[in-house]
């Protein structure tokens, strides 16, 4: 039976009503996405799911991406695999098209995990990473409601590999130069083959404070997602106060999500396990 299975999220927060369709249109559209690509491997699915919704405007990543207290767009993402746990991450950069690219290609090289500002820019150029103007940013937001928190996405393959991927603008209004939780290997993400991968959404600074993503995926080895994902949202809160979302997987069973904002846009689908 197969064992392949995507979890997708389109941001946690008090988005009003009348914006949570087209969230979620996007979210689904990434879903699909990334279920086109799972034959390719869990990095391809969670690649695909995020690069799609780096382009959507209502989700708060890439394009969409909310605008710091300058006015100007500050960019996190990360990757990871849990086969042998390497991660690859960027934070506040300016002008990428595709900021989870750039966590990939970090990963890939493998000499570091996380790059920051014009370092950033600089390994961009030289990997060929698709680069836009920063007014981009600027003009998409333009008159435009503010978004939720962060994309992500987390799958396992058929061959039972997880991987995980996320991107995000961080918070509206934010200090330049604030880097959330989102390139952070633990906090706003985290995969194990051993246990289970998770991947976080909501005020970055309390994901960091909890280590939430690598606690959740800590507990996987043991507990279902559901349970997981519901007991990390009630860690979250009862310790910090903290707000957010949670969407995990574990080496076998169908994905979970848990979120304590007004609302969250997510989707998943799984082969039988
Ligand atoms: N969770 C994204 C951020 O706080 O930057």
């Amino acid at each position: 039976m197969g064992r392949a299975a995507l979890i997708v999220h389109g941001g946690a927060g008090d988005r009003p009503a009348a914006q949570r369709a087209s969230s979620q249109a996007a979210v689904e559209a990434a879903l699909e996405a990334g279920w086109a690509a799972i034959a390719g491997g869990a990095l391809a699915a969670v690649m695909a799911a995020v690069r799609l919704m780096e382009d959507a405007p209502p989700l708060n990543a890439g394009l969409g991406a909310c605008l710091n207290a300058d006015g100007e767009a500050e960019l996190d993402a990360g990757v990871m695999l849990g086969d042998d746990l390497r991660a690859g991450a960027v934070g506040a950069v300016r002008d990428l098209r595709h900021p989870v690219d750039l966590a990939r290609a970090v990963m890939e090289d493998g000499r570091h995990v996380l790059l920051v500002g014009e370092g950033a820019a600089r390994f961009a150029a030289e990997r060929g990473i698709e680069r836009c103007d920063p007014a981009l940013f600027v003009a998409a937001r333009a008159g435009a409601p503010p978004p939720a928190d962060t994309v992500g996405a987390v799958a396992r393959d058929a061959g039972g590999h997880l991987a995980v991927a996320v991107s995000t603008g961080g918070i509206a209004g934010k200090r330049p130069g604030r880097v959330g939780d989102s390139p952070l290997p633990g906090a706003g993400f985290y995969a194990d083959d051993e246990a289970g991968a998770a991947c976080g959404t909501g005020v970055g600074e309390g994901f960091i404070r909890t280590v939430l993503c690598h606690r959740a995926v800590e507990r996987l080895a043991a507990s279902a997602a559901a349970e997981v994902a519901e007991e990390g949202i009630g860690h979250l809160a009862r310790r910090i106060g903290g707000r957010g979302g949670l969407i995990v997987l574990g080496r076998q069973g169908p994905p979970a999500a848990a979120w304590n904002t007004a609302h969250m846009a997510w989707a998943m689908r799984h082969e039988g396990s």
